[in-house]
């Protein structure tokens, strides 16, 4: 075969290859602006799902209303949800515990510039900081009761391989997304937008999962930007901005009998900004037994940050627990490195471990946080429970005081 020969049958490959590519836009299963996708959405889904070849779901730009739609693998080959529109949600009761959810899929590209508009803010503001609201159509408990009912914008449960990248999470009722049973999740340019005042709109919550990165993205929310439950392994966070918001969260932690390990994380290279945690991993105390090691947190910048580093092995919100029990969470191999800027309490630094478990291998190195609060006393460091290796510039000097009992 002559060269020119060689490259036709190629070029015909790589044309055949591409062609292959199935796409499935939502219009021809009926789907029309303004009106509900659901079933347009699911019945493209299948379609897409089956096919031996990679697929593409498509959603056109515009406005589309979507009532609750629960995406369910294993598909045939990787599959592609290009949503370019605005997706409304709609704000009736919903028995399943996600608006969109994304299930036993391998391989799933989450796609487009489009925006998922949760519609809270129509159901935010009749449910107060108690227990339990009616008027809220799933359930409004509270963070950490019951937290395998929290009702989210967009749920990835058992994902293997798969990217979210470029679409906006906006006025979740509750969580933004979560991430349960997911192996090489990544997040990128992933945005994720709700005003401080939203109760219980955590941003990215990942539970029982290994290899999700978040990247390169930028959180609002009004409670913890990513937080990290028990069995969350191999996670990477980079180049993220949070705030306002509750920060970045390993934990709760010890609340429920056999919690998995939460084994290798890194924070890297992101920026909080009004804030009312840095990061933090909190365990609750008289707990049951859990593991949390090998945690990074790196080339952090805080701006005007309530508790810009913080380990709480009492965590009780609401006065739940006896604080008086010790958590039984052992945390070890702790690393806050090159972290600056503005805390806006005089605590900048608090370790507070658990006397039955104190804390194993913690390192300080290069910490430069100032108090920004108009007395100016100089910022302080508490520490419990923990002897922390101490390395760089230091302000505030390391522990210089107990923690408070
Ligand atoms: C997903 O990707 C992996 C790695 O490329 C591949 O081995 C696997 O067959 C793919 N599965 C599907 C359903 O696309
Ligand atoms: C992370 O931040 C450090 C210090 O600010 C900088 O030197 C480095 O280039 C950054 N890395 C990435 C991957 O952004
Ligand atoms: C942070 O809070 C300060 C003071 O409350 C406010 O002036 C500033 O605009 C806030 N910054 C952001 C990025 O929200």
């Amino acid at each position: 075969m002559g060269k020119l020969n060689m490259a036709a049958v190629f070029l015909m490959l790589m044309f055949v290859s591409i062609s292959e590519a199935l796409v499935v836009d939502i219009s021809k299963h009926g789907a029309r602006q303004n009106a509900d996708i659901a079933q347009a959405l699911t019945e493209a889904f299948k379609e897409a799902c089956a096919s031996t070849t990679e697929s593409k779901i498509l959603i056109p730009e515009g406005t589309y209303k979507l009532s609750a739609v629960k995406l369910l693998g294993p598909c045939k080959a990787p599959i592609e949800i290009q949503v370019q529109a605005t997706l409304i949600a709609s704000t009736e009761k919903i028995t399943e515990p996600c608006w969109v959810s994304f299930n036993h899929i391998d391989n799933l590209t989450v796609s487009g510039g489009g925006v998922f508009d949760g519609q809270g803010p129509r159901v935010w503001g009749k449910c107060g900081k108690t227990k339990y609201c009616k008027s809220l159509p799933i359930v409004c408990f509270v963070q950490s009761f019951l937290l395998k009912l929290e009702f989210c914008n967009l749920c990835f449960n058992f994902i293997k391989g798969g990217l979210v990248q470029g679409v906006t999470s906006k006025d979740s009722r509750q969580f933004h997304v979560n991430v349960i049973g997911c192996t090489d999740l990544h997040f990128v340019r992933f945005t994720i937008s709700a005003p401080h005042e939203s109760i219980n709109t955590d941003g990215i919550h990942i539970g029982r999962s290994t290899g999700i990165k978040v990247l390169d993205s930028n959180i609002k929310t009004g409670d913890d930007c990513v937080s990290l439950g028990d069995g969350s392994q191999q996670i990477t966070i980079e180049r993220v901005t949070c705030g306002p918001g509750h920060g970045f969260s390993i934990g709760s932690l010890g609340k429920y009998q056999d919690e998995a390990p939460v084994i290798g994380v890194t924070i890297r290279n992101c920026t909080l900004t009004n804030t009312t945690n840095g990061v933090r991993i909190k365990t609750w105390p008289a707990s049951h037994e859990g593991v949390a090691s090998d945690m990074h947190f790196e080339d952090i910048i805080m701006n005007h940050v309530e508790n810009p580093v913080l380990i709480d092995q009492v965590y009780c919100p609401w006065n739940q627990c006896n604080t008086k029990l010790p958590s039984k969470v052992k945390i070890s191999k702790v690393t806050f490195k090159n972290i600056r800027g503005t805390s806006s309490t005089p605590v900048a630094v608090k370790l507070s471990c658990s006397p039955g478990h104190p804390c194993q291998s913690v390192e300080l190195s290069n910490i430069d946080l100032t108090y920004t609060g108009k007395e100016a006393p100089a910022a302080i460091s508490q520490c419990g429970h923990v002897q922390p290796k101490v390395s760089g510039r230091m302000n505030p000097k390391a522990c210089t005081a107990a923690v408070a009992p």
